[in-house]
């Protein structure tokens, strides 16, 4: 395993809930929404979208894979009939124009006349949101509703909102929670500011916590 995605043998220690924990100062700049902070926003999503759905079964789509966390916890505050399902979307690899999107795994139910609520974890260009909604819209759903946890406006390039948003957060590269830098980070369970030094220079990750002390 890559020690960029370093994990803490030790018990967390539970001093500030904004302050990063020891073991993850070198590669953490500032937590910016606590796991607290995080549990009780996204409680409060579920009872919304509890009450506007009104008790009616849905199909709660999730956009892997960086909603994992917030899924599993969002829909356990759902007390409503629901069936969940996941879409897979990457983008192009190299050579191809940006914002070209494959999906990596298809819908399975079906969600002809019925309600749906699509899930990401952010917001960013939305670019994924706007295609991943037409490809569903175009299976005839009764309504669907958009739903994430994280929107930056800053960077959106689509003309796209989301009905249900956790957090604005300024554009600054973020993860935990589910959001990853090169496929770690996913499991931290607050969010945090990535240190620019992880991801601008080409450094080991034993020097940059000899840097961070
Ligand atoms: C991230 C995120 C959203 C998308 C948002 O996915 O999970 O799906 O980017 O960006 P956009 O608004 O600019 O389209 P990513 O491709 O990093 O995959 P992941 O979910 O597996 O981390």
């Amino acid at each position: 395993m890559s020690s960029l995605c370093f994990v803490s043998q030790q018990p967390p220690r539970r001093k500030s809930q904004t302050t990063v924990p020891p073991d993850w100062r070198a590669e953490v700049e500032r937590v910016l929404i606590s796991g607290a902070q995080l549990a009780a926003r996204v409680k409060q999503l579920a009872e919304k979208i509890e009450i506007d759905f009104g008790g009616r079964e849905m199909v709660v789509i999730s956009v892997l894979n960086g909603t994992v966390l917030f899924i599993a916890d969002l829909i356990r505050h759902l007390n409503l009939p629901l069936r969940l399902d996941f879409v897979g979307v990457s983008s192009y690899g190299a050579g191809t124009k940006s914002g070209d999107l494959i999906f990596t795994k298809e819908l399975r139910l079906d969600v002809a006349a019925r309600d749906v609520l699509l899930v990401d974890d952010i917001l960013d260009t939305g670019k994924t949101m706007t295609r991943v909604l037409a490809k569903i819209k175009a299976l005839k759903p009764r309504r669907i509703k958009t739903c994430v946890l994280l929107d930056k406006p800053e960077r959106r390039t689509e003309r796209i909102q989301a009905d249900y948003v956790g957090f604005q957060i300024p554009d600054q590269f973020v993860v935990g929670y589910g959001l990853d830098f090169a496929e770690c980070y996913r499991n931290l369970p607050f969010v945090g500011v990535l240190h620019p030094h992880v991801y601008q220079a080409e450094i080991s990750p034993k020097k940059v916590r000899a840097l961070n002390g």
